[in-house]
Parts: structure tokens; sequence; C-alpha cells
């Protein structure tokens, strides 16, 4: 369950992440900690840059990939830190949306601290594609 302790632990997580951003070439730091039930650790994730650019994965995916590198499936909440509360972009929507419709979306600044916006994946991704064979 989504309590109000794991909410701050997710936020915590993600604000610590967005620290450890590799991003020389947009300066646009990102964090993100997804929770995925109490029998597993929050999976965290910071975006990646590439010299070439197109190559640059995004915190939210990064942390989506580390969820199921650690043998975990849905996304129950997530935690998405930047420094102005920005929203997760159309791709990492698409990804998060393949593990869970339900899951909540924080969006925290970090030059507050705070949450600044509270979604449901549906609210932000409402009539996603779904696989044919699901
Ligand atoms: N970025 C993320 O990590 N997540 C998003 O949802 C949108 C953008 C990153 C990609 C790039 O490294 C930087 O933010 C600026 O676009």
């Amino acid at each position: 369950m989504v309590t109000p302790e794991v909410e701050r632990r997710l936020v915590d997580a993600a604000i610590e992440m967005r620290q450890r951003a590799y991003a020389p070439y947009s300066a646009y730091r990102v964090g993100a900690a997804v929770f995925a039930g109490d029998n597993y650790p929050l999976f965290v994730g910071c975006n990646v840059e590439n010299a070439s650019y197109g190559l640059t994965v995004c915190a939210e995916r990064n942390a989506v990939a580390a969820m199921i590198g650690g043998g975990a499936s849905q996304v129950l909440a997530i935690a998405v830190a930047t420094e102005d509360g920005a929203s997760p972009c159309g791709a990492c929507r698409q990804v998060l949306a393949e593990f869970g419709q339900q899951a909540i979306v924080l969006r925290v600044a970090t030059a507050s601290g705070r949450i600044v916006h509270r979604h449901t994946m549906a609210e932000l991704l409402p009539d996603c594609f779904r696989s044919h064979e699901q």
C-alpha cells in the first residue's frame, strides 16, 4: 500500500538519485524512485545522457529497468524529482503504463523539497496503447 511513509521514502530516494544524474549536456538533473510493493526495496534511477544526444535515457525508465532487474513487475508509485517539478515525458509515460495504470506519480520540486503534483498513470496517459497479446 502506498502509505504516507512510503511516499516520504520515495520522495527522499528520488531527490537523492537526482544528485547522481549524468547530465553534462542539458544540466537538467532528474531522479526517480519506484515503489513496487512491501517485499521489495525501492528501485531508483537517474537520467543518463550521451554525447550522441538521442541515446539519453530518462530517470523514470532507468528506475523501471532496475525494478524489472530486481524481480518486480508492478509500479505502485513513482516519485520523480526535478528542480521545478516537471512532468514525465511521453516515452516514460508509455513505459510506466506498461507496469501499472493505477500507479501513483508524485512530481517533486527539489527547490522546495515538496510534492507539487500527484496523478495516476491513467490520468497522465489515458487510453494508452496496450499489447494485443495481453
Ligand atoms: N528527462 C528525464 O530524465 N525524464 C523525463 O521525463 C524528461 C526528461 C531528462 C532527459 C535529459 O537528460 C534531460 O531530462 C533534459 O531533457
